[in-house]
């Protein structure tokens, strides 16, 4: 049975051993913990999540930290979004318990020496992009997993090999947590809600909007039993290059190891279908796994 939690009794704890000790309190008391992490700059996808959360437990921890690990030299580490008062409010109004916001230091002790490297799953897609990215991710999620103890961790599918990665590590390295995949939220012409969003310009956001349209057509053309890699990937390519984008990877892969099939055969019964793609300088990220998920647009 889960407790209600007051929504005005948010704890905001910025030191690792408070955290912890916090969610120790809380597993003595008998409450279930869920941990929602996020970079912060929260935005209604997020809030789904804590409330996702909220259903699988009875105190919920969000921890907004952006991680300078995962980022490349090139990246947009400093420019990253940055609202904590407009998040901690967000979180309070959701329900969480408390917000963690530890400093780099806190995370990253001095001396630091340890990275956590999750091998296959990151070779393809974001982590052929980006490299050292999957890294970075696992190794932070991994030390708040660590930190967090036994509890049931929620994140978006929007960061679907992201989530692959996170359920490896979590199953490799024998950590008590319970990882939970959350749907897509996305505005309602399609576009997937992404922190990353408030770079767009006008004229981009509308140019952006062609992701999830060009895979709600294959979607649709999956549905009606196109398995041809070809044939799914050649008019999404289209309609990204028509509308402006930039595609980095447009790819057919395997739903669970990540492997891309071979563009010249045909597809299983439910793959997943993810894109990377410029819209200006703006890198969005986006997918379906056909064969399971409804059409982005409907
Ligand atoms: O998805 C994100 O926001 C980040 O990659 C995560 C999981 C919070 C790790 O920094």
């Amino acid at each position: 049975m889960v407790r209600r939690v007051t929504r005005d009794s948010l704890q905001i704890e910025r030191t690792a051993r408070g955290y912890r000790d916090t969610c120790e309190r809380w597993r003595r008391e008998g409450r279930r913990v869920a941990l929602v992490p996020t970079m912060g700059a929260l935005h209604a996808g997020h809030l789904a999540l804590v409330d996702e959360a909220r259903r699988h437990a009875d105190a919920v921890a969000v921890s907004i930290f952006v991680n300078p690990t995962q980022f490349g030299p090139n990246e947009d580490f400093s420019k990253y979004p940055r609202s904590f008062e407009s998040d901690v409010q967000a979180c309070r109004d959701h329900g969480a318990s408390l917000v963690f916001n530890p400093t780099v230091e806190e995370m990253y002790p001095a001396g630091d020496a340890t990275r956590v490297t999750v091998t296959g799953l990151t070779t393809h897609l974001c982590g052929r992009s980006r490299p050292g990215h999957f890294e970075g991710v696992a190794t932070v999620v991994a030390k708040l997993f660590c930190l967090t103890g036994a509890c049931v961790a929620v994140f978006g599918r929007k960061d679907y090999q992201q989530l692959k990665v996170v359920e490896r590590l979590a199953l490799d390295l024998g950590l008590p947590v319970e990882v939970v995949g959350h749907p897509i939220v996305r505005e309602a012409d399609g576009l997937a809600l992404s922190s990353r969003n408030a770079y767009l310009s006008s004229e981009d956001r509308a140019r952006a909007v062609a992701i999830p349209r060009s895979l709600s057509a294959a979607s649709r053309a999956f549905a009606t039993g196109e398995r041809s890699a070809a044939a799914l990937l050649a008019p999404l390519r289209q309609e990204l290059l028509g509308a402006g984008l930039r595609t980095d990877y447009a790819t057919l892969a395997d739903a669970e190891c990540i492997d891309p099939f071979d563009e010249s055969g045909p597809v299983p019964e439910r793959c997943l279908l993810a894109v990377a793609a410029f819209a200006g300088t703006t890198r969005l990220i986006d997918n379906v796994v056909l064969g399971q998920d409804p059409p982005p647009v409907p």
